[in-house]
């Protein structure tokens, strides 16, 4: 299968980009996206053979279910059996934006593989001119994991999702670099208190401030089988080829972690603030500045896969506080990893 690029600019008629998007979401074929946090693969969410063909090009298992994207809050009552007051006031609050909400689904209307046999669905409404055209002009549910291939970092730019998928989808609309670059926060509103199963870019902090108490399980806790999980968070995730080793951002820490690896003949890549480069690392994939999440958080992505392009036999990767925006980071940061260099 021959990829297409789509080219949609914010300057010129993009009509017939979209209009193609369109024609090829309503044959049944998957079209990857940009939103505000990666890409995504689409598919239409009620078309069966359709959203198997996500499976297939990004070698998926079965039982991690897609989120559902849509282009209005008014559908959502189409979707799911009941709609908790949490999560009305979070839509109101929080959307479009990166922000996962998993409702009770409506029986047998979504296809089996996006809810992986659960009676919830996860829904969002993106923050993405891209996104909201597309599923306005769609007008219909677009079921989208993020367009990578299954255990690699998430795309934060379409070459990336080329990288992974080029020949197994129809095309790529080319929106540019995402803005947050790590998936929306997941968070389940049919417990008795609302949990984050996935942190992103909005935080505990930012919902606690709206919904009251919400829980967030550590690093920890989500070990325990009695805690909550969203069903891909077991698998291995965000993992370049050469392993990665986590490391505090401290310039001293980072020059005796370098010494000990050169000591090995390593060639090593280093993950860190701009500020932190130390020029016997091979390789030095700057996060921004340090402090800067928002930064860390953009780029992490883009910094993983450049590793890859590399001959790089180790990868040494700067931590952040668990605050906010951060403990996305970390969460991303320690599933890609194999450990931390020195604790
Ligand atoms: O930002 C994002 O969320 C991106 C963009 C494309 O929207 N999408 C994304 O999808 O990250 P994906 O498939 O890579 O991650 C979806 C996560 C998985 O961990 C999945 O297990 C969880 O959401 N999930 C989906 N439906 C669920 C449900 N009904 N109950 C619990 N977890 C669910
Ligand atoms: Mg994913």
């Amino acid at each position: 299968m021959n990829t297409i690029i789509l080219s949609v600019d914010k300057d010129k008629d993009n009509s017939e980009s979209y209009a193609q998007a369109v024609d090829f979401l309503k044959k049944g074929e998957v079209v990857a996206f940009p939103t505000e946090t990666v890409y995504g693969l689409g598919a239409i969410a009620t078309n069966d053979l359709a959203v198997k063909k996500i499976f297939a090009a990004k070698n998926r298992p079965a039982d991690n279910p897609l989120i559902v994207h849509v282009g209005t809050i008014e559908e959502i009552s189409d979707y799911v059996e009941d709609i908790p007051d949490v999560a009305k006031k979070c839509m109101e609050i929080f959307w479009p934006g990166p922000l996962t909400l998993i409702l009770p689904a409506k029986k047998g209307l979504f296809s089996p593989n996006v809810t992986a046999g659960l009676s919830t669905v996860g829904i969002r409404m993106p923050d993405h001119p891209v996104a909201l055209e597309l599923l306005q002009q769609l007008k219909q549910p677009i079921a989208a994991p993020s367009a990578n291939r299954s255990g690699k970092p998430s795309p934060t730019k379409a070459e990336h999702v080329l990288e992974d998928l080029q020949g197994n989808i129809s095309c790529v609309i080319d929106g540019g670099g995402t803005g947050i670059g790590l998936e929306s926060t997941v968070l389940d509103v049919t417990l008795d208190i609302p949990t984050i199963l996935r942190p992103g870019g909005v935080t505990k902090e930012m919902l606690e401030a709206i919904i009251g108490v919400v829980n967030a399980p550590n690093q920890e806790e989500q070990k325990d089988d009695a805690t909550p999980k969203a069903p891909g968070m077991k698998y291995t995730h965000y993992a370049p080829n050469a392993p990665v080793y986590l490391i505090e951002s401290n310039a001293m820490k980072i020059d005796k972690a370098l010494n000990e690896l050169h000591a090995r003949g390593e060639k090593i890549a280093l993950i860190a603030p701009t500020d932190l480069d130390n020029p016997t690392a091979h390789y030095h994939f700057s996060v921004g500045l340090q402090d800067d999440l928002d930064m860390h958080s953009a780029r992490l992505y883009d910094a993983l896969r450049a590793c890859d392009r590399t001959d790089a036999t180790v990868i040494l990767a700067t931590t952040t506080t668990t605050d906010g925006v951060g403990a996305a980071i970390m969460n991303r940061l320690e599933k890609a990893a194999l450990g931390y260099w020195e604790k």
